[in-house]
């Protein structure tokens, strides 16, 4: 009714902006959603039920959305697993650890209400099972989210390896129970690694191939899925090499591989004219952040796409793999490349 009203008088940007300020979903091009009920879910940790407007598309268990909210008068935005899988009311669960360097999980677990309104994106990710063969997950801290997702959908025999420095920072440990029990195919072993009593489903100690050994005998059969912060993602690649197949989520920024970092680039912004002396040892996103442009970005881990932008000229190197990328008008993600080379970005 008020978009019919305004219609004819304002542009959609517009009516966007007061729908939103008034607090309703709708708009003509936005995915938006409502938070519609907030749950402690374990140790500073929130669980967040969202109802996105019709401008969502869905989404499979296994993705992420960005969320952009406002904090202090500046839209920040950040990547979150979905860790429910899709159900019938269309809601959406996000699941956040209340961090001390992350402003928008601190804003969205100590300030956000139910009824507030935020901008999503579609969701994206390719995380997903195996239908038939068997699947182990290798989750540690937060990590444990998207894997979540994909746990409600198991149709083959399963195991999720957890892992957390105590008990009261486990998350989902109810839900996994009832899991278990509706799905004879899902196995949960817990490891805290840093509770000093141990109850008697818990285990101690870190990944390992001990551990693995031990917990995963068919391992060369499994398609291993791994989320958790960088370390622990390079040690699973490792340590299951011999597995089936392998997809790796981190959801800490990759440790950039270093060059001198004295040595700097110029780097031309070829939309906004201007020249940047950037040093080479760190990705484009954080050193352009540092001269004061923000690019558009979300998950900062390679895999939203929201930094990705045109190189015109130049090399750059990719931080995940070392790939290096001479071609000329070419994509590249900035928060996962490196300048090696005087660069032209279409920024
Ligand atoms: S911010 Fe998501 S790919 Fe760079």
């Amino acid at each position: 009714m008020f978009k019919e009203l305004l219609k004819p008088f304002a542009a959609e940007q517009i009516t966007d902006f007061w729908a939103k300020e008034l607090g309703l979903t709708w708009t003509w091009h936005k995915p938006i959603a409502r938070i519609v009920k907030r749950q402690i879910e374990a140790k500073d940790t929130v669980n967040l039920w969202l109802k996105p407007n019709r401008r969502f598309l869905g989404f499979n268990a296994g993705q992420h959305i960005n969320l952009t909210v406002q904090v202090n008068g500046v839209y920040l935005t950040r990547s979150y697993s979905l860790s429910h899988a899709p159900q019938k009311n269309g809601l959406l669960r996000i699941t956040i650890k209340q961090e001390a360097q992350g402003k928008v999980s601190q804003y969205l677990t100590q300030q956000a209400q139910v009824g507030d309104t935020f901008e999503i994106s579609q969701a994206f990710g390719d995380f997903s099972l195996n239908t038939k063969n068997p699947n182990l997950l290798l989750a540690a801290g937060s990590g444990i989210t998207p894997l979540m997702s994909l746990l409600h959908t198991a149709t083959s025999q399963t195991t999720l390896l957890y892992w957390a420095k105590t008990r009261a920072e486990l998350s989902f440990v109810a839900e996994l129970k009832q899991l278990k029990k509706a799905n004879p195919l899902i196995t949960v072993h817990y490891f805290l690694t840093q509770e000093k009593e141990l109850l008697s489903h818990e285990h101690h100690g870190r990944i390992s191939e001990e551990i693995l050994t031990k917990f995963v005998p068919d391992l060369a059969n499994c398609h291993v899925l791994a989320c958790g912060n960088s370390g622990f993602v390079e040690q699973v690649k490792t340590l299951t090499s011999q597995a089936s197949s392998l997809q790796v989520e981190a959801f800490t920024p990759l440790i950039p591989q270093t060059t001198d970092s004295t040595e700097t680039v110029q780097v031309y912004l070829s939309k906004s004219q201007k020249t940047l002396s950037l040093p080479q040892g760190q990705s484009l996103l954080n050193a352009l952040e540092e001269q004061g442009v923000y690019p558009p970005s979300g998950c900062r881990m390679g895999i939203c796409h929201s930094c990705s932008c045109q190189k015109q000229s130049g090399t750059t190197q990719d931080l995940q793999n070392g790939d290096i990328n001479q071609e000329p008008n070419n994509a590249v993600r900035l928060c996962v490349s490196r300048a090696q080379s005087d660069l032209v970005l279409d920024i």
